[in-house]
């Protein structure tokens, strides 16, 4: 069977991963699994990081790091992220490999050569943020993009000769209508090459971090002749290319349905077969931004409720293409409706019924006919949606028969027919839920893989569900006598409200994590944890002697003080230490106290003034006092 390349975008390192970037991979994720399943061979999954640039070389900056050490730093973050959430990440490319700089610098030779690259000056108004020329821009005019002010740049570039494409990619999209996925998109892309091409910057003079353009100093490659190289480099050497999926989000559908066919053709190289452009994740309806404060992070999910909750969400609640929603509220939600009590819950029945029934061994089939041409419809158009991405079909095309197969049960009701003796008909009844569970175990593989994996030894299967092949979704692969394993819930119920509480704290660890990580955030920011000399001078603290001391009435922490510090009249000071002394105890004694706090009242008394203490963890305060006298009135510096 032939192979399968398969690429994510790469990430801009000036970001740590969020939800947005894992939306991406975990469909990459499930797009592999499914490749897999249909039997190609080998199916490899590329991603990885986009480092270089203005936008990341001040993020660096503003880290306090070099471009290096911030990049190997984000780089590594996003490979933990992926990881961590166990995806099949075949090849990591990130453009400062030095592997990668050939690949980009052979593009550029083979576009040299063509004829398609000439070298001219541009005066255009830029957005460093979004590091692109705003064409229609005058001075002064913010960036259409991020709204950020643009800045005026002339530069010597490298030119790419785009306009000479525009015919051809137009009668490329018309032949082959499958290049841009989903059809919207693709009208889109064509739209744009019809109002005509202009010619695009390919490097940069004006920065230092990216790849130099060998012998043409101080040119660097610009960002995305650099980046859109990735997919090439990443497999450099394997026989791997073309790519056959590039899944990407909608916002840099331009680049790939665009630039990229136009430098892969001007170089000779073959074309990828596919783009698929998602749309966007929004969260609880509105756009995600790191300024907005409203992102969300994989981890905390991942940690509450498992990684297969969050995938299962993202591909089911979402129509893969179009813009979606992001909420803990409906995550948990579906997490409860679907998992716990749809597919959890036909599992956990189906085993313990076997279990009770026939000793833990799957009885005799063949099963029930209407059910197994159920489930073969319900196969046959589950795996036409994947086929076509269309995962929120294909769940709900899976999920449906699930609730024919619950409703299966409950008619034959097998603790009736166990009573009754009516050992044929119970199982077959079982025999027909155990091979129903196995194939929708099967089909929701690609989606749910460590859920599916667990049910699938719990059906009582050795073999790795990642061997399994389309094929073995026929019925009647489940054999008589195979032993299961004993039933344990694989979707435990959630309590909406406690998980969603957990998964917000957990989201509020995880952003001062990252922003830690990245340099910013009130955690790094070193006004924040270190005050000058001039901010401790502010405080005056003073030597006291107590003078007199009484409890509180009504309050059996407080002692009312009379604090003498060497002013004409002693301080009223009411101090939370009564449980730690007694009143007389403390007359006679010196204290340090706090003298220029605001004065407050404190059960109608005057509190002039704070007592410094010790205060210890599930213990009384210790109040500070001097091994040598001290004059009353000193003060602490
Ligand atoms: N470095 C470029 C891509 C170069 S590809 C040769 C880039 N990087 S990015 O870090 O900004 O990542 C963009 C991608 O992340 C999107 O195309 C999409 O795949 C994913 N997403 C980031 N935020 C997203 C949402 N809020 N929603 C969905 N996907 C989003 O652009």
């Amino acid at each position: 069977m032939s192979k399968y390349y398969l690429t994510t975008p790469i990430y801009y390192v000036n970001a740590a991963p969020h939800i947005g970037h894992t939306y991406t991979t975990i469909a990459a994720d499930a797009i592999k699994r499914l490749k897999r399943m249909q039997g190609f061979e080998p199916v490899i999954l590329a991603t990885g990081t986009d480092e270089h640039g203005q936008k990341i070389e001040r993020a660096a900056a503003a880290a306090n790091k070099s471009p290096q050490k911030f990049t190997d730093l984000i780089s590594n973050e996003f490979r933990q992220q992926w990881k961590a959430l166990d995806l099949q990440i075949d090849r990591f490319q990130r453009t400062t490999d030095p592997k990668h700089a050939k690949v980009v610098q052979d593009l550029f030779d083979r576009c040299l050569k063509s004829g398609y690259v000439y070298k001219g000056s541009y005066t255009g108004q830029y957005c460093v943020f979004d590091e692109l020329y705003v064409n229609e821009a005058k001075p002064g005019d913010p960036c259409p993009d991020c709204g950020r002010p643009t800045e005026i740049v002339t530069e010597e570039n490298f030119y790419f000769k785009l306009s000479a494409f525009g015919d051809r990619l137009l009668k490329f999209y018309e032949d082959q209508p499958d290049f841009i996925q989903p059809d919207s998109r693709r009208n889109e892309v064509i739209a744009f090459v019809k109002q005509g091409l202009k010619d695009v910057s390919i490097s940069r003079t004006t920065i230092k971090w990216g790849i130099p353009v060998a012998n043409e100093a101080p040119h660097v490659f610009y960002v995305w002749f650099d980046a859109l190289s990735t997919y090439m480099s990443a497999v450099e050497g394997e026989g791997l290319w073309p790519a056959d999926l590039h899944l990407i989000g909608k916002e840099i559908l331009r680049f790939h349905a665009v630039y990229w066919p136009a430098f892969l053709w001007a170089a000779d190289l073959p074309l990828p077969k596919k783009l698929f452009a998602h749309g966007w994740l929004l969260f609880e309806n509105d756009k995600m931004s790191k300024s907005k404060g409203n992102m969300v992070r994989a981890t905390p999910i991942k940690e509450a409720l498992g990684a297969d909750a969050l995938r299962y969400y993202l591909l089911r609640e979402v129509v893969f293409g179009q813009d979606g929603n992001f909420s803990y509220d409906a995550l948990v939600q579906r997490y409860n409706s679907d998992l716990a009590n749809g597919l959890g819950n036909l599992s956990s029945r189906t085993l313990a019924l076997i279990h009770q029934n026939f000793a833990g061994k799957i009885p005799a089939g063949p099963g029930d006919a209407a059910i197994a041409e159920s489930a073969k419809v319900a196969a046959d158009a589950a795996l036409n949606a994947y086929e076509r991405l269309e995962f929120s079909k294909a769940l709900e095309t899976i999920w449906g028969f699930i609730g024919v197969l619950d409703r299966f049960i409950v008619e034959r009701a097998p603790w009736n027919l166990a009573k009754s003796g009516d050992t044929a008909k119970l199982a077959d009844t079982l025999y027909t839920a155990a091979e129903a569970l196995r194939i929708v175990t099967a089909l929701v593989y690609p989606v749910i893989p460590e859920s599916a994996a667990k049910i699938w030894a719990q059906l009582g299967f050795r073999t790795p569900l990642d061997a399994i092949r389309v094929a073995d979704l026929a019925w009647g692969k489940l054999a008589e006598g195979q032993e299961i394993e004993p039933a344990t819930g694989v979707f435990p119920r959630a309590d909406t409200k406690l998980m969603i509480e957990k998964m917000k704290e957990g989201e509020a660890a995880e952003l001062v994590r990252q922003q830690t990580l990245m340099g910013v955030g009130p955690a790094s920011r070193p006004e924040a944890t270190h005050i000058s000399i001039d901010d401790f001078i502010k405080v005056d603290l003073r030597v006291g002697e107590v003078k007199s001391a009484s409890a509180v009435k009504g309050a059996d922490k407080l002692l009312h003080l009379q604090v003498d510090i060497g002013e004409p009249q002693p301080r009223s000071i009411v101090a939370g230490i009564a449980l730690a002394y007694q009143p007389e105890a403390l007359v006679g004694r010196k204290v340090v106290i706090v003298a220029n706090l605001a004065p407050r009242k404190l059960r109608g008394l005057e509190s002039q003034g704070m007592i410094v203490a010790a205060s210890l963890e599930g213990g009384n305060p210790v109040l500070a006092s001097f091994l040598e006298d001290v004059p009353i009135g000193a003060r602490l510096k």
